[in-house]
């Protein structure tokens, strides 16, 4: 049984600081926009300040849609001794310089950049995306590798927007319950040990929070989701959701479509069984993932750091050195 306190207020948890120059800041106003966490508002100068008592937790796409430079980080979320998540936090770093095979400065290839510049997209500008290009993205889905080539996966995409209001609404309702449940210190406490501990990771609790409050909503507004379901008679279907759904992701990004996993999408669904029933799944399939696709509202993608945990190399002659590069 965990500890209650140490779930419920974890301590050693710093949350990200990040600053806006207003030497540099157009009070465009799109980091606001673009912080699942509603981090931001806008000062008294028309240049963004921290809210008080959000938890940033340092995604950076507040920095990836600044398109003036303004944005800096003053601090990244940490935890540090203390709670139940007591974790040492290794220091985040921009991407490496790419070095070529004989160790010569190089460029990204242009799958790499994929890679490193994709960012969550939560803003959508409400054009549908052709049926035409969401086939391509579930192809990339379909091609994905699986253990034993067992293919693991079944797919149902929503475009119409009366079933995607409806999915939001009924999803929303689940975790406003989960919200209200755990924001009661009467309650919250014999919820330890019964809900899964990643919910009161404060990271989880605060997207949970700004879902309850329909800061975040469910499904982002976006005007396709497709849902991946994993066939639990078959090996590793979680592990193998994850690998279709971001090839799916990768494809998506290299169509010109942003894209965004829902795990509040894809476990809400699971938890309504009309639901999931009427997304034509049943037993043995169990929703595993939900993504949204669509066209960014704005630039939404580039470059952030993150965290650079110490390799450990066994090299030819060496073992196992720990090294920072
Ligand atoms: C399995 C999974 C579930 C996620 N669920 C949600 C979600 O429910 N809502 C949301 O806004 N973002 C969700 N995300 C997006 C993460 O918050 C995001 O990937 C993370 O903050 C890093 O930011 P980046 O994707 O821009 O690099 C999810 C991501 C993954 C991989
Ligand atoms: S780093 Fe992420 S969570 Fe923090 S303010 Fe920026 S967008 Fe929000
Ligand atoms: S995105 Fe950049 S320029 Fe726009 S309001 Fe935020 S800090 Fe200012």
């Amino acid at each position: 049984m965990p500890d209650v306190e140490a779930m419920l207020h974890p301590q050693g948890v710093t949350n990200g600081v990040m600053k806006a120059d207003p030497d540099k800041c157009t009070s465009c106003g799109l980091c606001i926009q673009n912080c699942p966490y509603r981090c931001w508002e806008m000062g008294p100068d028309d240049v963004p300040v921290m809210r008080e008592g959000r938890t940033c937790f340092s995604c950076f796409n507040c920095l990836a849609a600044c398109q003036d430079g303004a944005i800096s980080i003053v601090q990244a979320y940490e935890v540090h001794g203390g709670g139940y998540f007591d974790t040492e936090y290794p220091p985040v770093r921009w991407p490496l310089e790419p070095l070529d095979a004989a160790g010569n400065p190089d460029q990204w290839t242009e799958t790499e950049r994929l890679i490193i510049e994709r960012r969550s997209v939560r803003n959508f500008n409400g054009k549908p995306v052709p049926d035409t290009l969401i086939r391509r993205v579930l192809e990339a889905g379909r091609f994905a590798p699986s253990g034993g080539n067992n293919q693991p996966w079944k797919f149902a995409v929503v475009t119409d927007p009366g079933l995607i209001a409806e999915l939001e609404e009924k999803v929303h309702a689940v975790w406003a319950g989960d919200d209200y449940a755990l924001s009661d210190e009467n309650i919250a406490p014999n919820l330890v040990g019964v809900m899964p501990n990643e919910v009161f990771d404060p990271r989880v609790r605060q997207g949970l929070h700004c879902t309850a409050l329909k800061e975040l909503p469910v499904f982002l507004g976006s005007p396709c989701i497709i849902f991946v379901a994993g066939n639990e008679k078959m090996a590793l279907p979680v592990l193998q959701a994850g690998i279709c759904g971001q090839n799916m992701n990768l494809a998506a990004m290299s169509l010109g479509l942003g894209f965004v996993w829902t795990n509040f999408g894809a476990v809400g669904v699971e938890r309504v069984p009309e639901l999931k029933a009427k997304l034509g799944f049943e037993d043995p399939w169990v929703m595993r993932a939900a993504v949204c696709i669509g066209y960014p509202r704005f630039k939404q993608r580039g470059a952030v750091p993150r965290h650079y945990r110490p390799v450990t190399w066994f090299r030819p002659g060496s073992v196992g050195v720990e090294t920072g590069e």
